[in-house]
């Protein structure tokens, strides 16, 4: 049978995108079964009502599910992530392990309907766990003296990019922490140095700079930035992050915008002090930002920060935080996490079958890559050199989800220009 799917804002008609519909239907009853379910049963549930409200605005926005309806995405993407109200996301957060089902199932769709079946694998190269903040979460904070620092030569980077670049990724992510050892031309001599030698996206997630700085980024080249917002409560920003504030956070993402960037952001799930309404928020502020982006994964607690004693994230929740988000944003790229993939072994499987259209492998060389522990435990650190492609491979067959041969840009409509800029100059 011919069906449809949207690969980078072109409608493609071909059968061999569409996952055969047994194994996703397996896989959705798989999820609504995992464990850990703690945010769900609390006494009489007053939501049921919103959560079929709110599904209900999904579906009408997405109209008939008829091949003819593939490919209106442009008109109606807009409508389908704008109806969706905050209590209607808190109600959706809330599901319970039948209408779980019902929520991942309808993320699937969104997912195929706006962005394809195609699967985008960003190499991430982590070049420097050297970081000036505190994060009470995260294992690579300035006052962690029991980890042991590193910092890659702008040379040893280029090695990795082009090794990465080698092995099929189309895009590069450079991630350090809040590291001012690299000032911004040695940032934007990375990223012109590794778009002159291959034909990649170059994405960066080194934290907060000033505009002058990023801008300094952009004009080398960067295509794309991730800022992860954390999380959208103002006092629980200014409790887990010393010295910094969700307003300063959002006027870097506000610089990124302006700059053309394609901007990333995202929130951890399981914060301590983190509520369903808390994610909720978190939803709408990645759908204010407009984001193209959106990492969403769970918390996982580090021995050696104030939060080692603390829960990690409920898998259920960050796996609906995630569908619930490609319900609000059906045409941003979300990755399957790997703080998600760390939880379960089976979670990539899940995250890409309830609205997420990424994988971010590790490429970093491995005596990097077991420094720059942000939690314990990584997959990346199971992974080969490769960030493990063929492995990768095998799994996405196996869900009838083939690997993008793009760079995998934005495909809203304002980007379908930079995707052409950057593919001619790549060459
Ligand atoms: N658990 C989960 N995610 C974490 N991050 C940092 N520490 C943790 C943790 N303990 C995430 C943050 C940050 C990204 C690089 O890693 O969201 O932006």
């Amino acid at each position: 049978m011919r069906r449809y799917s949207v690969r980078d804002g072109t409608l493609y008609a071909t059968a061999f995108y569409l996952a055969p519909p047994k194994q996703v239907h397996r896989l959705h009853s798989m999820i609504s079964t995992v464990p850990g379910e703690r945010h769900e049963r609390r006494g009489p549930r007053m939501t049921e009502h919103n959560f079929a409200s709110a599904v209900k605005k999904i579906q009408d926005a997405l109209g008939p599910d008829c091949p003819e309806a593939r490919g209106v995405r442009a008109v109606t993407s807009p409508v389908l992530g704008a109806e969706l109200t905050e209590d209607d996301i808190v109600a959706l957060l809330d599901a319970g392990p039948q209408e779980q089902q019902t929520l991942f199932a309808l993320a699937d769709k969104v997912r195929k309907r706006f962005m394809g079946n195609a699967v985008h694998l960003r190499g991430i190269i982590e070049f420097s766990n050297y970081c000036v903040r505190d994060c009470l979460y995260c294992g690579l904070r300035r006052d962690n003296r029991k980890l042991a620092r590193y910092r890659m030569s702008i040379d040893e980077i280029l090695k990795v990019a082009a090794k990465a670049a080698a092995a099929g990724y189309r895009t590069i992510v450079l991630q350090s922490g809040d590291d001012f050892h690299y000032r911004a031309d040695d940032i934007a001599r990375m990223v012109e140095r590794i778009k002159r030698t291959a034909a990649v996206a170059v994405t960066l997630s080194v934290g907060e700079r000033s505009r002058k700085e990023y801008a300094v980024m952009r004009q080398a080249g960067a295509d794309r930035f991730l800022l992860k917002h954390e999380t959208a409560d103002p006092d629980l920003y200014r409790r887990l992050h010393p010295g910094m504030t969700l307003d300063g956070r959002l006027e870097c993402l506000a610089h990124l915008r302006d700059l053309g960037f394609q901007v990333g952001s995202g929130n951890i799930v399981g914060l301590p002090g983190q509520t369903v309404r808390t994610i909720a928020k978190d939803v709408v502020l990645l759908r204010a930002l407009d984001v193209e982006m959106a990492g969403i994964g769970p918390f996982i607690p580090h021995p050696d920060t104030p939060l080692a004693s603390c829960p990690p994230g409920d898998l259920a929740m960050s796996l609906k935080a995630l569908a619930v988000a490609r319900l609000a944003l059906p045409l941003a790229h979300l990755p399957a996490t790997t703080a998600l993939a760390t939880l379960h072994p089976d979670a990539r499987r899940m995250g890409l079958s309830c609205g997420a259209n990424v994988i971010m492998p590790n490429v970093t060389p491995l005596e990097f890559r077991r420094l720059y522990e942000i939690y314990p435990g990584s997959i990346a650190l199971r992974a080969p050199e490769d960030g493990g492609i063929a492995e990768i491979r095998t799994m996405l067959s196996s869900l009838g989800r083939p690997v993008s041969d793009t760079c995998g840009h934005s495909p809203k409509p304002e980007w379908a220009r930079a995707t052409r800029v950057a593919h001619t100059s790549a060459h």
